[in-house]
């Protein structure tokens, strides 16, 4: 007999077991308007049986583009190693990593798990583990939410695979609707895809066009055009620094703006964020990474300029520039984390430790979500 995994858990109610369950890192989501995801490390004892699915997926890091990205120039963001991952179990009651689910408290997963499995589906027991720091602009509450949906998907759908496109689609909505109808599809995407992203209000000619975006916000309809870009490999790696300080986006986004306003002038300053990102990508896609270094280098000018750098991303910067192929804020900047294109990950990590940062390596363009063994 033929039987989804869905209609089994509804018969097959399972007996909870309590079990200790250590992680390197467990996590919450919340919804103060930070859009990243709480990490929290602690144990915790909850019911567990083997995990029915389980999914992960990557952080991203933005190497081009932020802040210019929502006046409608090009962003390129690439998937990091750092991951998180899921694992869904029937339990008695919905859970994540041990809190009763709480739409407050995870909207997100409250809805891809609306969307995906229904209100009233069976519930099930949610842990979360990776390596992906939160409120850093690493992109963990995208990531979170693309696993979440993955996972969530393969419940309901059985062995027919959820699309990149209907996975990213769901995710950023499910971003949207924990921050207020504004998010832009970067994260998302990013996490869903892997390697490269490429974001646009237009068409780009570089890449490969995947799919259009469109979001509702209060500022009205918006469109984004997302393409997937396939560098050469090589050899450079990304370290990224983290200052440890936590700058909100919305906050440093509505600095940018009331700027603009200020002075429309500077809106020349947006557009050579923009040019900056163009030749960085057709870098990219060279596979010239003196090249792609130097237009990171030059996005940093300009977004210091624009008044989004910090004393402490600047330290962490200069310490890392000698041994760096180019260096910038990555995010929103004001705090969170900046990154290092790099030959040496190991001298450029010391050389950001020593000046305070905290430190992340990882290769460019890794795997985008995918389903794990349980
Ligand atoms: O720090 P993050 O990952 O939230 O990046 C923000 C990027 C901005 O361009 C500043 C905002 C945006 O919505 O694109």
């Amino acid at each position: 007999m033929l039987i989804t995994v869905h209609a089994f858990l509804r018969l097959a109610f399972p007996v909870q077991h309590a079990l200790s369950m250590h992680r390197q890192l467990s996590s919450e989501d919340r919804s103060d308007g930070n859009k990243e995801y709480e990490g929290a490390s602690r144990d915790a004892s909850m019911g567990q049986m083997t995990p029915t699915v389980a999914a992960s997926a990557p952080g991203k890091c933005i190497l081009f583009g932020e802040h210019a990205v929502v006046y409608g120039e090009p962003a390129v963001a690439v998937a990091l190693e750092q991951r998180l991952r899921v694992a869904l179990s029937p339990a008695a009651s919905w859970s994540v990593d041990g809190s009763a689910l709480h739409p407050e408290k995870h909207p997100h997963i409250v809805h891809l798990r609306n969307r995906f499995l229904g209100e009233d589906s069976p519930p099930m027991a949610i842990h979360i583990q990776g390596d992906i720091p939160r409120a850093s602009g690493l992109g963990s509450s995208a990531s979170l939410s693309a696993a979440i949906g993955a996972a969530m998907a393969h419940l309901s759908n059985g062995t027919v695979a959820v699309s990149n496109d209907a996975l990213s689609e769901a995710a950023h909505s499910a971003e949207a609707a924990a921050q207020l109808g504004r998010a832009s599809p970067m994260d998302t995407s990013t996490s869903v895809e892997g390697g490269v992203v490429v974001l646009s209000d237009r068409r780009e000619s570089a890449g490969e066009w995947a799919y259009t975006r469109r979001l509702s916000t209060p500022e009205g309809e918006r469109t984004w055009e997302v393409h997937r870009l396939d560098p050469p490999p090589a050899e450079v790696y990304l370290v990224l620094g983290n200052t440890g300080v936590h700058a909100p986006t919305s906050k440093q986004v509505a600095m940018v703006a009331e700027a603009l306003a200020m002075n429309p002038e500077r809106r020349r300053e947006i557009q050579a964020i923009g040019t900056v990102a163009r030749r960085g990508l057709a870098a990219l896609l060279r596979g010239d990474y003196e090249a792609v270094g130097h237009a990171m280098s030059e996005n940093h000018l300009l977004l210091r300029g624009l008044g989004v750098s910090s004393d402490e991303l600047e330290e962490l910067i200069r310490a890392a520039l000698p041994s760096s192929l180019g260096v910038k804020l990555t995010g929103a900047g004001g705090g969170g984390c900046m990154v290092a294109l790099t030959r040496d990950p190991k001298q450029t990590s010391e050389a950001i430790e020593l000046a305070g940062g905290r430190t992340l390596v990882s290769k460019l363009g890794n795997e985008g979500v995918r389903l794990e063994q349980v």
